[in-house]
């Protein structure tokens, strides 16, 4: 799939201040309600990664007129919940996950068919938690026999609210309910066994659309009302801010200010979980941000140490292990995760490609059928294989601040997808590393 290779050069530390690009999650679902709803929405700050684009295009095609992005912003010029036209071809999500499980919830509500498909990564990715609860909801899905796109989606059919338990805390499959509720009849209830990103909740409400929160699990949608176009200020990404937290901590002489990082309490297990290891991370002029939570984080460097990380911040730093594995690389002492089997079905099997990155850098790294043990030790140079996962290739890349040789990492041409300019952006703050195409 890819030709890019980084090379990162061992030692250095970070300094200054950055923005990291815009939040992927905001994002894409600024994209889909914006399309949705009756007149234009603004967006800046919108993340110009490829898994975003994927979702741009998809609405392009799908008759709606999208403006931009230029330098972050993108107007979309929403046609209702009902304006969308039928695609010529199939759509195509790339490699997110995202894109192709909220998107099913949107095309499930639709007059006409669609095929979601995407690449080799994502045809691989489990659907049916998806598919199953939008068939209850009367969608009709077609997979492949393992459960996994290509997907077709019937249009035309009626859909009735239901109410739902989710098996697993997933946001993407929360979404994917709430938006197809959108198009049901009656009342669309969802239960998560525990709290994961509530930023379709959040956009929902700031669109003008009614929804009920019951208890900290519990959130309802009714059907067939209607978004109103509106402004979104999407904050800098903390999963693409994790890399740096992290490579602060670990590197001697760092002192960084992440600026504008979004710190939505779904999304900050990953500063909860170094604090806990005993990192020196500071919140400066915390604010809100279009109806998110937004501060400057500082980041300096401090002595880590390995813990038991506590199962309820799993959820909340889901896309941050990769890096805070390299974090437990460079701890004293023995980290130990459990509870994270969804780990080993994202972008890649994130435990296992870790440990085995982790151990051709001289770490002791046991994966476990839901988690890892890692002993903190010395990272030696080396070669690892990110299997095409963006995460895993900038975890990486900063864990060159600690290591005694290079790190040669393949396959990172995916960086692109959440994190455009990453390459450019860690020189800047002081991390020697260079691509080579
Ligand atoms: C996301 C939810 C998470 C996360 C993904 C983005 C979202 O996935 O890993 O990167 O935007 O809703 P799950 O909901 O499958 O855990």
């Amino acid at each position: 799939m890819t030709d890019l290779t980084f090379v990162a050069e061992p030692g250095g530390a970070l300094r200054g201040r950055i923005r990291v690009p815009g939040d992927k999650s905001i994002s894409h679902r600024a994209i889909m309600l914006g399309a949705l709803a009756d007149g234009a929405t603004a967006i800046d700050g919108f993340l110009e990664g490829e898994d975003c684009l994927a979702t741009l295009r998809a609405f392009r095609a799908m008759g709606v007129r999208i403006d931009g992005p230029d330098r972050g912003r993108v107007t979309v010029q929403g046609v209702g919940l009902h304006g969308l036209r039928a695609p010529d071809g199939p759509l195509d999500m790339g490699n997110s996950g995202t894109s192709m499980r909220l998107m099913s919830g949107i095309l499930a509500g639709q007059a006409f068919d669609t095929v979601l498909t995407g690449d080799a990564s994502l045809t691989r990715r489990p659907m049916r938690r998806v598919t199953e609860p939008l068939a209850q909801m009367g969608a009709r899905i077609d997979g492949t026999e393992r459960g996994t796109a290509p997907l077709r989606i019937r249009g035309g059919q009626r859909l009735t609210g239901i109410d739902y338990p989710l098996p697993v805390a997933s946001a993407q499959v929360k979404s994917c309910l709430l938006l197809a509720g959108l198009y049901a009849e009656g009342v669309t209830r969802i239960t998560e066994p525990a709290p994961t990103r509530d930023h379709t909740e959040r956009m929902l409400e700031g669109f003008g659309y009614p929804l009920t929160r019951e208890g900290g699990r519990t959130v309802a949608v009714t059907g067939r009302g209607r978004l109103a176009g509106t402004e979104i200020d999407v904050p800098a990404d903390i999963s693409s801010a994790a890399f740096f937290l992290v490579g602060a901590s670990i590197a001697p002489g760092s002192d960084l200010v992440l600026e504008h990082v979004g710190v939505n309490p779904t999304r900050t297990g990953a500063i909860d979980i170094l604090r806990l290891m005993g990192a020196d991370i500071e919140w400066l002029n915390p604010r809100l941000a279009g109806g998110e939570p937004v501060a400057d984080l500082r980041v300096r460097h401090a002595p880590l140490h390995g813990i038991r990380i506590p199962a309820e911040l799993v959820p909340l730093a889901i896309d941050e292990f990769p890096a805070l594995f390299v974090a437990a690389a460079c701890a004293e002492g023995e980290t130990v995760l459990t509870g994270a089997e969804e780990l080993r079905v994202k972008e890649s099997d994130r435990i296992q490609v870790m440990a085995d990155g982790l151990a051709a850098l001289g770490i002791a790294a046991t994966p476990t059928p839901d988690g890892i043990v890692i002993r903190g030790g010395a990272l030696s140079g080396g070669t690892v294989d990110s299997h095409g996962d963006h995460r895993i290739a900038m975890s990486f890349a900063v864990a060159a601040l600690r290591a005694r040789g290079s790190i040669r990492i393949g396959d990172c041409a995916n960086v692109n997808t959440s994190f455009p300019g990453f390459a450019a952006l860690a020189r800047e703050a002081g991390l020697a590393v260079r691509e080579l195409g």
